[in-house]
């Protein structure tokens, strides 16, 4: 009864955890810059001869929605802790973020001594609105919404921009997973009085390690250039600012060094032309598994809100009616097959699921987090994907489907309720 599935694997965990190559232009200015030695994002005379400063020029122009001011830093959790401290966040102040995000944005609020208010969200995995109103009415000293556009889903920004106008809350964005995401047209990172960018090797732009925070604020930049580490006379050379913008806070605020370098800076801006390309094929891609996925009866996929274009460069579905058990089997049949699909909620060490960030304050409910997770499959996708290897990954899905609920109608398979299971 307990048929075995094959095993045979055509594609393995390795092809389908590609990264993106530096394109050649990258590895010619890398060099360039290796031979120099001019690693330093401040050792020219002239900004300009800086990679740092052409790539924050570029990228600002390209994805910032006509925000003036970009600094590059060592990642987007710098980029989020500066917008925080920039924002004057103390210890003790709440912060409302969303309850699904990866753990560096609660850390980041952590780091600072002050608190987070998760905010839950819906079967979409985008903020559920009424209960921000609610978090918002409970936590009235909160004066900021740290929104993570998690996973590239998008939440009602129309919604989420009234709300922060009529209760006097600043809007700061990670935009770690939505780099060229819209919502009503308006490009994902210029809605927010800040925005944050990761260049993580994972990310649409892979640099290893890299991020930017974006502002249209003169002086919110200000700071944000003076703690990034531009000590003395450095500061001059983020040419978007007059000198005298930093008069004003020069030597009075305690630094991080948390500086992007020139190289890092010229495998990023490489990469800057082949942006829309690589949109376009993850949304061909996402299209067609989307598509077949959807006649897996198991399967449920997120509804997208026509006003959402979301970037779709990762996976996720829900198991209808999966238990913990089924989903350890699901998953592990999948692994066995080199497909690295993981749980939100079934793998015990996630670290996008709330209830894993044990550092923070307990927070209240968080049900729906939980009906959005617990049975959520969640898959970073690549532009090398072939049509079979996507034929490959559904197959896989339908076939460690199936080899779950096999095992939970057989008699060997204990369906008792445990209390915790994938929590
Ligand atoms: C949603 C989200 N925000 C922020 C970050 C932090 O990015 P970084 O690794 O560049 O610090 C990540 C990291 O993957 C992330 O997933």
């Amino acid at each position: 009864m307990n048929k075995k599935i094959p095993t045979k694997n055509t594609f393995t965990t390795k092809d389908f955890k590609r990264l993106e190559p530096t394109p050649e232009e990258g590895i010619r200015q890398v060099t360039e810059i290796l031979r120099s030695g001019n690693l330093f994002r401040y050792s020219s005379e002239n900004p300009l001869d800086s990679a740092v400063v052409l790539f924050e020029q570029e990228f600002a122009k390209a994805w910032g929605g006509g925000m003036r001011h970009a600094l590059a830093v060592n990642s987007c959790s710098s980029a989020i802790l500066l917008a925080l401290k920039a924002l004057d966040v103390k210890p003790g102040d709440k912060v409302l973020a969303p309850a699904f995000t990866f753990t560096a944005v609660p850390s980041a609020i952590a780091d600072l001594y002050a608190e987070a208010v998760l905010v839950e969200i819906n079967q979409n995995y985008t903020l559920d609105i009424e209960d921000l109103k609610r978090k918002i009415t409970s936590n009235p000293s909160a004066k900021i919404l740290l929104l993570s556009h998690m996973r590239g889903y998008i939440s009602d920004m129309d919604a989420i921009m009234e709300i922060c106008r009529d209760r006097g809350l600043t809007l700061v964005e990670d935009a770690a997973h939505a780099l060229g995401s819209r919502w009503n047209g308006k490009l994902i990172g210029s809605f927010g009085k800040i925005s944050c960018y990761s260049f993580q090797s994972y990310k649409l732009i892979n640099a290893g390690e890299g991020g930017l925070a974006m502002t249209d604020d003169d002086d919110l930049m200000a700071k944000m250039i003076l703690d990034s580490g531009a000590y003395e006379s450095l500061c001059r050379q983020h040419v978007s600012l007059p000198p005298s913008a930093f008069d004003r806070y020069k030597n009075k605020r305690p630094l991080f060094n948390v500086r992007m370098s020139n190289v890092t800076a010229a495998i990023a801006r490489s990469q800057l032309p082949h942006v829309t390309e690589r949109i376009a094929v993850y949304r061909g891609r996402y299209a067609y598994i989307t598509g077949k996925l959807r006649a897996l009866a198991a399967v449920e996929l997120p509804e997208s809100d026509p006003r959402q274009e979301r970037v779709p460069d990762s996976l996720q579905f829900r198991l209808k009616g999966f238990t913990p058990d089924m989903m350890a089997i699901f998953l592990k049949t999948a692994k066995e097959r080199g497909v690295p699909l993981a749980g939100f909620g079934a793998d015990k060490d996630n670290a996008r699921a709330p209830w894993n960030w044990s550092y923070l304050k307990p927070q209240d409910g968080l049900e729906k987090a939980h009906a959005a997770l617990d049975t959520t499959c969640d898959m970073r996708l690549t532009t090398n994907m072939t049509d079979e290897m996507c034929d490959y990954l559904v197959e896989t899905v339908r076939d460690a489907i199936g080899e779950a609920e096999m095992s939970a109608a057989a008699p060997r398979f204990s369906l008792k309720k445990t209390s915790s299971g994938a929590r």
